[in-house]
């Protein structure tokens, strides 16, 4: 199995950690295609990005991003949408060109033809090189749901009930849309690198299952476990039920 497990002591450590690994890899190459993840675990790895960019001159002038997800419906300036995370969280703190930053066009009025032009654009910048991902608590990544194809490709996704409770809950939003625009799971898989993020007691369960369980579409992150190039940064509670030597 070619999956790399690394445990950090909490959150913090871990947070920084993986902005190293990404960071490493704008250094090396800063042209590089970054695919970025919302949610609240990759937040710290964000603004340990942002410090690197303001104490170490870490450039991202040359960067480009795609993130995985959007909610159907939601324009990009709605507090809610994914679009607006990302300019909180990275985008307005950092020197990556507007441009050069994709996230899904959740209010496209053919959210279908949108989805093609996202494979699209991905394709012309030449694929993604680190695709960052959290991990849903039914195993989802991007919002590819329990029994995504894995060969599927950006499309519209209809949420799992649990997702849009779990998720309208972290968002302190009333109502949030139950479709969202999802990279595929074949999407993520032809990432050349992936670094999957988890934290906290909660994750521990479906973290087990995805990197030591078998790998079934019922649990979307264990295809996780047939990519090359995995690896997984967590805290000590997200790894308390591994196997580890
Ligand atoms: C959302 C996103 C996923 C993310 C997941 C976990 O559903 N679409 O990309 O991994 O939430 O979120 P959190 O990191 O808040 O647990």
């Amino acid at each position: 199995m070619s999956v790399r497990i690394l445990v950090y002591d909490d959150y913090a450590k871990m947070s920084a950690a993986a902005a190293r690994h990404v960071a490493s890899r704008v250094n090396a190459r800063p042209g590089v295609v970054l695919g970025l993840a919302t949610g609240s675990t990759p937040v710290g790895m964000y603004a340990e990005l942002i410090e690197l960019h303001r104490r170490e001159g870490l450039d991202f002038s040359r960067v480009t991003t795609f993130n995985l997800d959007e909610y159907c419906g939601l324009d990009a300036d709605d507090p809610r949408s994914y679009d607006r995370f990302m300019w909180e969280h990275l985008f307005a703190h950092v020197n990556l060109e507007r441009t050069r930053t994709h996230v899904p066009y959740g209010a496209a009025r053919d959210p279908e033809a949108e989805c093609i032009r996202y494979e699209e654009m991905i394709r012309a910048a030449g694929g993604i090189d680190l695709q960052v991902l959290g991990i849903g608590m039914n195993g989802h990544i991007g919002f590819n749901e329990p029994g995504s194809a894995s060969n599927s490709r950006t499309r519209v996704v209809r949420l799992a009930e649990q997702t849009v409770q779990v998720n309208r809950a972290k968002a302190e939003a009333e109502e949030l849309p139950a479709f969202a625009l999802s990279m595929g799971m074949g999407t993520i898989m032809d990432a050349r690198e992936i670094v999957l993020l988890a934290n906290g007691d909660a994750k521990a369960d479906i973290i087990r299952q995805a990197i030591q369980g078998p790998v079934t579409p019922d649990v979307p992150a264990s295809i996780l476990q047939r990519h090359p190039d995995v690896t997984v940064f967590l805290d000590k509670p997200a790894a308390k039920l591994l196997e580890l030597d």
